[in-house]
């Protein structure tokens, strides 16, 4: 009986671990380590073993050994060191979307958008939100880099995670006080620390 084709990426080991422990239910490390309230946006102490349970049951080993590696105290995840970790990455990321020019792509696709707005008789103004803008490099670069402002649209960012909006925020005003112009962020009213809307 002839052997069953292996697979495209049968000989990559990375590919193949990467591709086993795929499961369109099984939710990021990063989505399950940080949990707020739905109802007041508050951060609440996450259990590592409850994180551990979610790997166990897909049996993804590799996302157990990370997980196992998280600092934790009395058994929850260290926030404070969950959220540094968290900074670290998203800059890195940022790194990433300097070198792919990300901001640049972005803007042709924003202009696409707001042009075909326009062409519909909006004249007023309008607001790009970036949802889920981490530590705000696509808002903070369309506010350096663009005329977006005086085209009458408002860049504004939006993050669950509170220590990302933080830093998106210090590197906002930073970048503003670089350009001469040390305005206050803007934040909406009872959601502190959870967007970030930077003056172009
Ligand atoms: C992969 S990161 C991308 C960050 C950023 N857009 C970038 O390109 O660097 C996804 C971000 O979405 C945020 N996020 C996930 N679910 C969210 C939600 N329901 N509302 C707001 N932000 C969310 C996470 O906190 C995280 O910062």
């Amino acid at each position: 009986m002839p052997l069953a084709p292996s697979p495209p990426y049968a000989a990559c080991s990375t590919l193949r671990l990467v591709i086993a422990a795929w499961n369109p239910s099984q939710r990021e490390i990063t989505d399950l380590i940080v949990q707020h309230d739905p109802r007041t946006l508050e951060r609440l102490p996450v259990r590592k073993q409850q994180v551990l349970d979610v790997f166990h049951k897909f049996g993804n080993r590799q996302a157990l050994r990370a997980v196992e590696a998280l600092p934790e105290r009395d058994g929850s995840l260290d926030a404070q060191a969950i959220d540094g970790m968290f900074v670290t990455v998203h800059w890195e990321m940022q790194r990433l979307s300097e070198e792919f020019y990300h901001g640049p792509r972005v803007h042709e696709l924003l202009r696409a958008v707001i042009a075909t707005i326009r062409s519909q008789g909006v004249a007023g103004p309008l607001r790009a939100v970036d949802v889920g803008c981490g530590i705000g490099y696509n808002i903070r670069w369309l506010a350096a880099h663009t005329p977006l402002a005086e085209q009458g649209v408002e860049l504004a960012g939006v993050d669950l995670n509170s220590a990302l909006i933080k830093e998106a925020a210090r590197l906002a005003r930073a970048e503003i006080c670089r350009a001469n112009s040390c305005m206050a962020m803007r934040f909406p009213r009872n959601t502190p620390g959870r967007s970030i809307s930077p003056p172009a």
